[in-house]
């Protein structure tokens, strides 16, 4: 699977579940953050920016495409993401926009991008699907019970910090989560 921004809050936890049910984790990250990457056992770690990320993931699948893509970046790395999915059976959940938004036509679905592509958005599944949020949430205790998981240990900001904090997340400085304290 392609996992974006992998050295985020959301982007070191999908490494480690994703690692942990066996899959081949492609990562995506700026350079200086490689390494938090690496260590957490994801397989190939390449460059978010200035790289043909379609192209580096079809390599390094023999052409094959991945089966998953967490698409948390939107913008230009939308089509990427659409690009490096499996033909027919890839799947691509997109929940986050940091780099802004980008259209996807019902052309490109039917003949450029024959994936499956899926909307996601925390605060809708548990309002619309609560059994689904449900059977997530067992399965995620069931990882922090086995250590797979551990608490966060999230960058911490004073509240008023609040506008340094988010200044360094657009400015793509910032590894894991961020916590501010009221
Ligand atoms: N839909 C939902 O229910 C849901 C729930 C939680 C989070 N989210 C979304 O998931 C995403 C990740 O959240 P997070 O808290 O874990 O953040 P994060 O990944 O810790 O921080 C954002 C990272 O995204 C990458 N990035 C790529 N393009 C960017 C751009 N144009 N501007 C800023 N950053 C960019 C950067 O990583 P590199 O520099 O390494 O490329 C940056 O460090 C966010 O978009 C968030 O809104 C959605």
């Amino acid at each position: 699977m392609l996992i974006h921004a992998a050295a985020g809050g959301t982007g070191q936890a999908a490494v480690k579940v994703a690692k942990h049910y066996g899959a081949t984790v492609i990562a995506t990250a700026s350079p200086d953050k490689h390494e938090v990457v690496r260590a957490l056992g994801a397989d190939h770690v390449i460059d978010s920016c200035g790289v043909d990320i379609a192209a580096e993931v079809l390599r390094l699948t023999d052409g094959a495409g991945v089966d998953l893509v967490l698409e948390s970046v939107g913008g230009a790395t939308l089509e990427a993401s659409l690009a490096a999915a499996k033909r027919v059976t890839g799947r691509v959940a997109v929940y986050g926009l940091a780099g802004g938004e980008a259209a996807v036509t019902n052309w490109d679905l039917v003949y450029k991008h024959q994936v499956h592509l899926i909307g996601l958005n925390i605060g809708i599944l548990i309002q619309s699907a609560p059994q689904i949020f449900r059977q997530v949430m067992t399965e995620m205790f069931k990882l922090l019970a086995a250590g797979v998981l551990g608490p966060g240990q999230p960058a911490i900001y004073e509240l008023a910090e609040g506008p340094k904090a988010l200044a360094e997340l657009e400015a793509r400085a910032t590894v894991g989560k961020l916590a501010l304290v009221p």
